[in-house]
Parts: C-alpha cells; structure tokens; sequence
C-alpha cells in the first residue's frame, strides 16, 4: 500500500529523545538548538516592522521559487566577498539545510548509488541518503576532520558519485578538517570527479573568528555544492537557508523545489534580508560566539570536576557540540535512562555511525543550556557515570 522507499522509514533517535526532553525540569544536552535567550529579538521585531512599512503586500506574496533577489545577491557576496566564483545565480534559497539535502538526494541518488560520509556524520543527512536507498559508506575521522587515507582506501574499491560532509565544527563531533586535508581532499575530487555536498551551518561559530577556506572556494563549483542557513545565527524558525552551486545545479534543484513546495516562504526571506542590511548581523554573530564559547568553557570545567577518570572529551574551536569518549567496554545507550531519570539528557553516539560502530561516544550540545544548567546537568550524569 505505501511505497517501498517508505519501508525502511525510522525516526530520527535525536527527534524521539528530543520529546522527552520537553519535559519541565530536565536539563538537556540532546538537540542541537541555538540559545533561544540570545536571539535578537528587538532588533528581528525593527526588521518585522521595516519589511512592512517598506514592502507591504509584496512581502506576503508568492515569490519566485530560487530566492527573491536581494538576498540570493547579499549570500553570494557573504560567501565569496571577492566576487569571482558565486553570484546571485548560484544560489537557492532553501526551507533550512535540510531541504537543501531532501533536493540534492533527489537529483543524485537512485537506489545503490554509492555515497561516502564522515563516520560519524550528520544523522538529518542519513535520513534522505537512506530514504532514497543509497549505498552509504563511510569513512574514518579523526580530530582534524576526515580521514585522507581511509578515503584513499575506500576509493580503490567503489566510485563514488557523491560526497557529503561537514568541513567546520562537525555535527556530532565538533572537530573540523585541517587546511592539508582541505587541500587533498579537494585534488582527489577533482581528479576523480565527483560531487561533495559541504553543510557548513557552523563554520560562522568560530569563536576565535578565524575561518578555513570553504571547499567551494578551493576547488570551485564544478564539483562542491556548499549548504548553510540563518538556524544556527540568526533563528531556526525563519527556515531561511540556501545552496551554493553551479548554475547547472541550482537549476535542476529550483525544478525539483517546484514540486516540493514552490517556493521558501516570502516573508521569511524579507526579514532574513532585512536584518542582514541592517548591518546587526555581524555584531549579533559575534555575541553568540563569545556566548558559546564561554558556554564550552564551562561545560568543560564541570567535566573535568564531576567525570570519572576514564572519560576523554576533546574541546571544539566553535560551533556547539562537545563529543565523549567513554571506556571501550561502556555503552552510552545504557547510560541514557539512567541520566532520563536524573533529569538530564544527551544523545548516545551510535546513531551518528553508519557503519553501527560508537557505542560508548556521546554528543553533548552546549550551547543550549543556561551556564547554571550546564553544571548542574554535568554533575548529574557524572553521577550516573560512576
Ligand atoms: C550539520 C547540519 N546540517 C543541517 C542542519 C539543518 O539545519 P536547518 O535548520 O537549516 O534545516 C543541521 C541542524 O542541526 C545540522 O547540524
């Protein structure tokens, strides 16, 4: 009766422990949420009224389905500020990241078509990749990002058509991909030609400013097809995110995003771009980063005074999440009900293994929980630990 494609649909385990974690009283470390208490909700609200004023109707009508224009310019200028590979014309705006991978599983993926990710990887991009039945095979990280050699490795035994991975402050693990490996990687795939899916939604959360080169910007648009979004800077409820790619590309994915919702909502767009006028963005960008990054401190502080001995962790230069090693023998999903039932959740690693292994690895997010939370979470699970 429902599609065949549809028999091996699961839940994502961060959607289900996320439920739980709505619960009053529980602290949680599980999603992957932007402070909610640091949006700019003043500054948001004169852009509301501005798009209004200026705008009127316009604002609230349909619009064309690759972005309206304004904001596909100041994109294009935001991740390519000389202005010499990405224009306007590449970039679609989309319904968050995660439309951008519903549309490009889409066009690259039919059934057993080889996809290489990180080990772990992002599990919202597991999700499309499975759904249209790629061949999913991972390859090895380390704490500088993926791992050349693995890659080398597994190249002598499959072609793959399509990459996906994710260059800054990885999600799960918070590591990124070292400059060297950037370079390599980028003359592996040119010379073999296929395409990488880059999800960049933190590289804007460094917290010392500095940034590594986008794989887009080093190897071009012929092969990198780059994603990132306002979730993680801005707010996630706007869904205003975009992809940036050949024209080629943009124009299959905009044909694909026809029949999936015409178009990301107008107003949406309005305000996103209203308030990267406004010339707030930056500073506001800047205000996370020093949060958060006061945020791992402390997270980090509490670890080391409430964690057993055996537990290793590593300490990200941005984004949101702290990755944790338990002993080998440790399983992380045991230790999940018993931390539920303190009041304190995190996700088990596990789920972000395609290959099944990671059982004793948990993701902590801290960027979510108040400093006050974040120590009294950390000592409960170091006391469900021992
Ligand atoms: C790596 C990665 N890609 C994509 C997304 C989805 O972001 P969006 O809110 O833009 O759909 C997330 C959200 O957590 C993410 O961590």
């Amino acid at each position: 009766m429902y599609s065949e494609r549809t028999l091996c649909l699961k839940s994502s385990a961060i959607r289900e422990i996320l439920k739980i974690t709505s619960k009053p009283g529980m602290i949680s470390f599980a999603g992957g949420l932007p402070c909610a208490a640091l949006f700019p909700l003043e500054e948001i609200a004169a852009s509301i009224h501005n798009v209004l004023s200026k705008f009127r109707s316009s604002a609230l009508q349909y619009s064309v389905t690759e972005g309206i224009p304004g904001l596909r310019e100041k994109i294009a200028g935001i991740i390519d500020p000389d202005g010499t590979r990405i224009g306007q014309q590449n970039i679609l705006i989309t319904h968050g990241s995660q439309q951008g991978l519903d549309l490009i599983s889409k066009l690259f993926i039919d059934a057993g078509t080889p996809v290489l990710t990180e080990n772990p990887t992002y599990l919202g991009a597991l999700q499309p990749f499975r759904f249209f039945q790629a061949k999913i095979e991972s390859i090895r990280c380390d704490d500088r990002g993926l791992c050349i050699d693995s890659l080398k490795d597994k190249m002598r035994h499959i072609r793959p058509s399509l990459m996906y991975l994710m260059p800054n402050f990885q999600n799960p693990t918070g590591s990124t991909l070292s400059s060297e490996r950037r370079i390599e990687l980028v003359e592996i795939v040119q010379d073999q030609n296929f395409f990488v899916i880059e999800d960049d939604p933190y590289g804007d959360l460094a917290f010392d400013g500095a940034k590594h080169p986008s794989l887009l910007r080093l190897g071009g648009t012929h092969n990198f097809i780059y994603l990132s979004t306002f979730s993680k800077t801005i707010a996630p409820g706007f869904r205003v995110a975009f992809v940036a790619a050949s024209e080629e590309i943009i124009g299959k994915l905009a044909v694909i995003k026809q029949g999936t919702d015409l178009q990301t909502n107008t107003f949406g767009q309005y305000v996103i771009r209203e308030y990267l006028e406004s010339g707030n963005y930056f500073n506001h960008v800047n205000r996370i980063r020093e949060a958060y990054k006061n945020r791992r401190d402390r997270m980090i502080s509490a670890i080391k005074k409430h964690f057993p001995g055996q537990v290793t962790w590593n300490c990200p230069s941005g984004g949101m999440f702290l990755w944790i090693k338990l002993p080998e023998w440790a399983e992380a999903e045991e230790l999940l009900p018993r931390c539920l039932d303190r009041g304190v959740a995190f996700v088990p690693g596990r789920e972000f293994f395609p290959d099944g292994s990671g059982k004793n690895t948990m993701r902590l997010n801290f960027s979510c929980a108040s400093p006050a939370d974040i120590d009294e979470g950390i000592k409960r699970i170091g006391e469900a630990l021992k």
